[in-house]
């Protein structure tokens, strides 16, 4: 973990995150107050293009004001997009309907698409700017931890197909993210939970220190300790995220090997969300906590991790009042309806399914993994069994 320093309350001098692609290199700015100087961030990224504002209602209610004051300031021309909140705005049906009325605008190659919103909104956005008049430009405006600490970067965008999640889209980098993390007072404690399950995710994959650093820190990220430095810890856990992220999407941008670890618990997190149908009875992020509890717990069957290891994470998400285990969401899941939901995942190859697994900071892929012990480890989570054994100290 390098050390990273604390995001000054003047936004002036935001922190900012490197994506190295080459001509499509571009910055995250991380600042309090970022929203409240919009115009002055945007400036050097934009010119003299147009702006068409995609959001949903909650995101608009709360934060359209203060973005429009900003571009009135700024001079800068834009046109505003609302679509419902929620994962069923990733459909073909308002894709279709928000491509058309931006068309029905005028909109030009040089304009330039805005997402302000969470992951929905940046994976929606994302994708018609990729498809209008065969890819336009795209600005970042995440306001969840979830899309603060990951989908804003990296350029996966995209909607959802009848069989299955994400399943149609593009890679289209955005421009620039704005990450301003004000906006996350408002967030539900839910929400803010489910982002919070990203960030142990970069511990995880390969930096045991940020996984220590956030076992003594969650609780004042998540706003539930007695903490001074709430704001403090979560600039610096946004500032981790993003960093790592930007490190493996520079080296692998489109999934070829070492992206694919970003990937870690959610082959069993994207099982349990489509059981659980995309209503909202499990957020993507609880998915992927459950899941890389899950992952844990399949490493140790197979040697690959240190006893005690599952039970360590397990024991972190507990603290934070996360759920650990599949009995949280229904006693009903069956671990033989997961599987095959598992045989339908992305990263499967010649029908063998991806795992990443490994110790706590030592994530790599697996595949052709025994599904016999997949099985119990899906058996023994939907039991609620608890999870056994202490890293030796
Ligand atoms: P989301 O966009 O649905 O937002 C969650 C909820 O928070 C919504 O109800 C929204 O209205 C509300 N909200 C947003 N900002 C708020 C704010 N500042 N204050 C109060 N409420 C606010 O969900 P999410 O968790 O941000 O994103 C999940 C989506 O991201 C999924 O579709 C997932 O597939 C996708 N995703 C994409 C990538 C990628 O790399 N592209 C990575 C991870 C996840
Ligand atoms: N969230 C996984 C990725 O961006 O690759």
């Amino acid at each position: 973990m390098t050390a990273i320093n604390t995001t000054p309350a003047n936004p002036a001098q935001a922190d900012c995150v490197s994506v190295d692609l080459g001509d499509r290199s571009y910055s995250i700015h991380i600042g309090n107050g970022i929203l409240d100087e919009l115009e002055v961030y945007l400036a050097p990224v934009i010119g003299k293009a147009r702006l068409f504002f995609v959001t949903e209602t909650t995101v608009e209610g709360l934060y359209a004001d203060k973005v429009k004051a900003a571009l009135k300031r700024g001079s800068i021309g834009n046109h505003w997009f609302t679509v419902a909140p929620g994962e069923g705005s990733k459909s073909f049906a308002t894709f279709e309907k928000l491509l058309n009325n931006i068309l029905d605008t005028g909109i030009e190659r040089t304009d330039i698409i805005v997402a302000l919103g969470g992951g929905v909104i940046g994976d929606l956005a994302g994708f018609t700017a990729a498809s209008l008049l065969r890819g336009i430009g795209f600005i970042q405006i995440p306001t969840t931890l979830l899309s603060q600490v990951d989908s804003s970067v990296g350029g996966k965008t995209g909607i959802n197909a009848a069989a299955g999640k994400n399943l149609i889209g593009a890679f289209h980098q955005p421009k620039a993210v704005f990450i301003d993390p004000n906006v996350l007072s408002t967030l539900p404690l839910r929400e803010l939970q489910a982002g919070y399950a990203e960030v142990i995710k970069y511990g995880l994959i390969d930096d045991d220190n940020l996984f220590s650093w956030l076992e003594k820190t969650g609780a004042s990220i998540l706003g539930l300790a007695n903490s001074n430095q709430q704001q403090e810890h979560q600039n610096q856990a946004i500032n981790f995220s993003c960093s790592a992220k930007a490190r493996v999407v520079a080296e692998d941008e489109l999934e070829s090997g070492k992206r694919a670890l970003l990937n870690l618990g959610h082959t069993f997190g994207h099982a349990l969300e489509a059981e659980c149908g995309y209503d909202g009875t499990l957020l993507h992020g609880e998915g992927v906590g459950i899941g890389m509890v899950m992952a844990l717990d399949l490493s140790e069957r197979m040697d690959l991790a240190k006893p005690g290891q599952a039970k360590r994470v397990a024991d972190h998400l507990k603290s934070l009042g996360m759920m650990w285990s599949a009995r949280e969401i229904a006693a009903s899941l069956s671990a033989e309806t997961l599987l095959k939901h598992m045989q339908k995942d992305k990263k499967a190859k010649a029908g063998k399914i991806g795992f990443i697994l490994g110790g706590i900071g030592k994530a790599a892929m697996h595949y052709g993994v025994d599904l016999d012990l997949v099985t119990a480890v899906l058996h023994d989570s939907i039991e609620g069994l608890p999870l056994t054994g202490s890293e030796p100290q």
